[in-house]
């Protein structure tokens, strides 16, 4: 295939149902910065390392965004998602994880030979699956948006790594993903419905600390330390625009241009946002 379209991920959005706990727990527990908060339309933006975490409280005869109104936006359950953290942190990240009182699980993620790649896993209070994930900051696979620095307070997040959705038609969307939008497809579990793509120009493999960066998309199941896929999720992509209008608009799906950047309905009740790539990548 042609260079993929999609250059990075951009922000994640999770539906909550209680907007005041939800940034007590990811600004107060685990530390990431609160950017923005507005309770009359029940939505909160925390910053991790250079991209976005939105939660969204639905309020019955309001939108949480009214641009996305058009395309029935709403943020994701139970999604299945995972931070960046440096890979040396690791072991730090164990004992915060601990003295926060969260239960967590690990699961080794390399191959036999292969030095250690472990991921911790551990839910929010609203049944998203959340990952800690090690990454080696100053890798040659650099995604378009470097890894932050950590900051000094709670769990040391760098970025966002990855997002997974549910399908209810996995081969539907193993077939559409690719074409109306552009996602580059890397590989699939033989064992299981679970497909891969690199959100990057082309597909590149995942592990061993690459900061670069992936959207899963499954069938129904459970996942890896009993994580879900995500259902209508929001999800927003830096990407070359013009090039993701032209394959949505062939496609016939439900769209919306403007100034921010475009926005797809797919037929699985996601949302898609692609946004233009930052003029300075961080
Ligand atoms: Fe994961």
């Amino acid at each position: 295939m042609d260079s993929s379209p999609i250059l990075d991920l951009a922000a994640i959005t999770l539906e909550v149902n209680h907007l005041e706990r939800a940034v007590h727990f990811y600004a107060g527990r685990l530390g990431l910065p609160l950017q923005h908060r507005d309770d009359q339309r029940g939505v909160a933006t925390l910053q991790v390392g250079p991209q976005k975490l939105r939660l969204w409280q639905p309020i019955t005869r309001q939108q949480n965004a009214p641009r996305l109104a058009p395309l029935l936006a709403r943020g994701a359950s139970h999604l299945h998602y995972a931070f960046q953290v440096p890979m040396e942190q690791l072991p730090r990240c164990r004992e915060q994880l601990d003295r926060l009182g969260l239960e967590w699980s690990e699961v080794e993620m390399s191959a036999e030979g292969e030095p250690a790649d472990p991921a911790l896993y551990f839910f929010d209070p609203f049944g998203h699956g959340l990952e800690l994930r090690g990454v080696r900051p100053d890798d040659q696979r650099q995604p378009l948006l470097r890894p932050a620095e950590p900051g000094l307070a709670g769990l040391p997040i760098v970025g966002l790594r990855e997002a997974a959705l549910a399908f209810g038609d996995y081969a539907a969307m193993k077939e559409r993903l690719p074409r109306a939008y552009g996602f580059a497809f890397l590989k699939e579990q033989p064992d299981r419905n679970f497909a891969q793509f690199t959100l990057a120009p082309q597909p590149q493999p995942d592990g061993q600390g690459t900061p670069q960066r992936w959207l899963y998309a499954w069938d129904p199941q459970v996942g890896l330390a009993d994580m879900l896929g995500g259902d209508h999720a929001l999800v927003s992509f830096y990407a070359d625009v013009d090039r993701v209008e032209e394959r949505v608009r062939a496609a016939g799906l439900p769209c919306l241009r403007d100034a921010q950047g475009l926005a797809v309905r797919d037929p699985e009740g996601h949302v898609f946002e692609f946004l233009a790539a930052p003029s300075h990548p961080a």
